[in-house]
């Protein structure tokens, strides 16, 4: 059976997205099957592998009205396939809070194709709401993006751990922490020196929770989105693209 990951951060911008698209590239060139879930009513990490438009997406298949096969396209990256976003899932948020079981709808919805995959990756949208729940409920490990140009992390830290931790206590007795990545770094500037030994402080007793690659700034990365393409497809020789390749193999070997 394939792993399921969930990238989760409460803050917009750190990364997540661009995380998701790139690790899942970089497993599918090695290989392996990849779906990419996403599961922000934004549809960032669809349109980043160019798909706009989608007649069927996981609102459907998350209410019962489409059978995964029915939504899931391919993506520019061979053995890569999507689960598509779309506008209405913002309204499942508020469909969902009164729902029985709200917290599973996504586990059920990918239960007939969990076995097709190696790894299927979820991007969650910037909160901890109802959505990133259910991504925390349907995987076995969460990888949390930090943007190295952020203050002020530790209640924020402290808040997403809370989470997490009530979710292993109740909801999810199997998800585990596949780690903090951190992102955005500019060597140039103290800031981001300081949010990585803030981070590296907060967590010296588990110091095997942090990714060794660290993914630099890399204006290549901003520009791939817009060409549909993940970054190995867009320009595989570019700093950015060498960081996610190293960051993925960690991933295999971790998750
Ligand atoms: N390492 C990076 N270098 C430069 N720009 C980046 C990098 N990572 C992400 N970006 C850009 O920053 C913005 C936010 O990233 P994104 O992955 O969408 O964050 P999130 O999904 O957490 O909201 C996007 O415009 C993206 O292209
Ligand atoms: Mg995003």
């Amino acid at each position: 059976m394939g792993q399921t990951v969930v990238f989760a951060n409460q803050k917009g911008g750190v990364g997540k997205t661009t995380s998701t698209v790139n690790i899942g590239a970089f497993i599918a060139a090695a290989g392996r099957r990849v779906l990419l879930v996403d599961f922000d009513p934004q549809g960032n990490l669809s349109s980043s592998v160019g798909i706009r438009k989608s007649k069927v997406g996981v609102y459907d298949v998350l209410i019962g009205q489409a059978s995964p096969a029915d939504a899931i396209v391919k993506t520019p990256q061979e053995n890569m396939e999507l689960l598509p976003s779309d506008l209405r899932l913002s309204g499942a948020t508020v469909e969902l809070v009164g729902a029985e079981g709200r917290e599973q709808y996504l586990k059920k919805a990918l239960s007939s194709i969990r076995d097709q995959y190696d790894y299927i990756l979820i991007d969650c949208p910037p909160s901890l709401g109802v959505l990133t729940i259910n991504g925390f409920v349907a995987a076995q490990s969460v990888i949390v993006p930090l943007q190295c140009e952020f203050f002020a992390l530790e209640g924020f830290l402290n808040m997403l751990f809370q989470t997490i931790k009530r979710i292993q206590k109740s909801l999810n007795t199997r998800l585990t922490v596949g780690g903090i990545m951190f992102t955005m770094y500019d060597s140039r500037t103290r800031l981001s020196q300081e949010v990585i030994q803030q981070v590296k402080g907060a967590f010296k007793a588990h110091p095997e929770l942090l990714f060794k690659t660290v993914i630099p700034r890399n204006i290549r990365l901003s520009e791939a989105p817009s060409h549909g393409l993940p970054i190995n497809l867009y320009d595989p020789n570019c700093v950015g693209a060498r960081s996610y390749a190293a960051l993925a193999d960690e991933v295999m070997k971790r998750v």
